[in-house]
């Protein structure tokens, strides 16, 4: 297939890492009608072909769209390059654990890719992401606004879906974030989470059955989630891969949607010099604004907690 020319309204994602979390966004991103053309890159050059092929015979049903398997050189005029590249974790490993092994992979990703030209938005999921965010930034030169993680985005939606199933409400009228690292430190904010409005104080009030037990729960279950699908099945790939779609979809439509990310801190919530979960406004230009919800004294603590045990791991691994 050619290669269209950059029209302003066309839009071209890059996507390196074309495993069970990469081929899953590919795929998500098709059914969804996100960007024009689309390319894969991997250092499994059979399967990169391959899935170009077999996702292409989805887009007769769907929508129109250029996909196919390519070389970094590609992301020259690339609007969005996303990084899935890397080894996920085994039963028992953290994700923390991963951060050797996969920084030497980022590296060998980010640097062909600033050869390329390539002048957008690296958004990172491979984990830790907050760690690979980080080094995506440093090791690319990009102002922090063009370097984002995918964060606690799908540990959000993982808070949306129990609290809807306990509360049986639709978890799109559920509002609130998981914060801090996408990882074994991060935390419910519940001091600001909202049903239709309704703060989840106000909704304990006249709801007796909901306890703080069972919210300690559910954030007990959030952090364990990807450790209870690993368990099950080996890995986790579809909440990611629609996640990770719909994060895109926000930058290339200019949307300014606010969206739990991984974000470079520098004072705000009292942390500086990491990448960590947090709400962030983002449009076409990448990161626009953290937003800054007010958080109790215990949920600041348990911010700077989180960030704290990331600077560790980026003091290890930078110094
Ligand atoms: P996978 O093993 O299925 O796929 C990894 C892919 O990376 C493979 O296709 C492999 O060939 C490719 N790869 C390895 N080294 C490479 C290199 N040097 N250059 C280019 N490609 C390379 O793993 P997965 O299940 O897709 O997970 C990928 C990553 O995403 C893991 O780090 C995992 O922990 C992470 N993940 C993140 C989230 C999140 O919320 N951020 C959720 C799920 C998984
Ligand atoms: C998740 C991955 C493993 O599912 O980070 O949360």
């Amino acid at each position: 297939m050619t290669t269209p020319t950059n029209e302003k309204n066309h839009q071209k994602v890059l996507l390196v890492g074309d495993g069970a979390v990469g081929s899953t966004y590919a795929y998500a991103m098709t059914l969804q009608g996100i960007a024009q053309e689309f390319v894969i890159c991997d250092i499994a050059k059979d399967k990169i072909k391959g899935d170009a092929i077999d996702i292409a015979d989805a887009t007769p049903w769907t929508y129109p769209k250029n996909i196919y398997a390519g070389e970094y050189s590609d992301a020259k005029d690339a609007d969005l390059v996303v990084i899935t590249a890397g080894a996920p974790q085994k039963p028992g490993e953290t994700r923390l654990d991963l951060v050797n092994k996969n920084l030497n992979i980022l590296k060998s990703i980010v640097d062909p890719i600033v050869e390329s030209g390539f002048n957008g938005i690296f958004l990172v999921a491979a984990n830790p992401v907050d760690i690979l965010t980080y080094a995506t930034w440093k090791l690319s030169g990009f102002p922090k606004e063009r370097v984002i993680g995918s964060g606690t985005s799908l540990d959000t939606a993982r808070l949306h879906k129990f609290v809807g199933q306990e509360l049986d409400v639709d978890p799109r009228s559920i509002h609130g974030y998981i914060m801090g690292e996408h990882g074994d430190s991060e935390f419910a904010a519940w001091s600001h989470l909202t049903i239709g409005g309704i703060t989840m104080k106000e909704w304990m009030e006249i709801h007796p059955e909901v306890t703080q037990e069972k919210l300690d729960a559910i954030q007990e279950r959030v952090i364990k989630g990807a450790y209870e699908i690993i368990n099950l099945k080996g890995a986790t790939f579809y909440g990611i891969g629609t996640a990770l779609a719909r994060i895109s979809k926000a930058i290339l439509s200019d949307e300014n949607t606010v969206l739990p990310l991984s974000v470079y801190m520098n004072g705000e919530y009292g942390v500086k010099d990491v990448y960590i979960g947090s709400p962030a406004i983002v449009n076409r230009k990448g990161l626009k604004q953290i937003l800054q919800v007010p958080l109790t004294s215990e949920e600041s603590t348990q911010m700077k907690i989180s960030a704290d045990a990331l600077a560790k791991v980026l003091k290890d691994g930078f110094e």
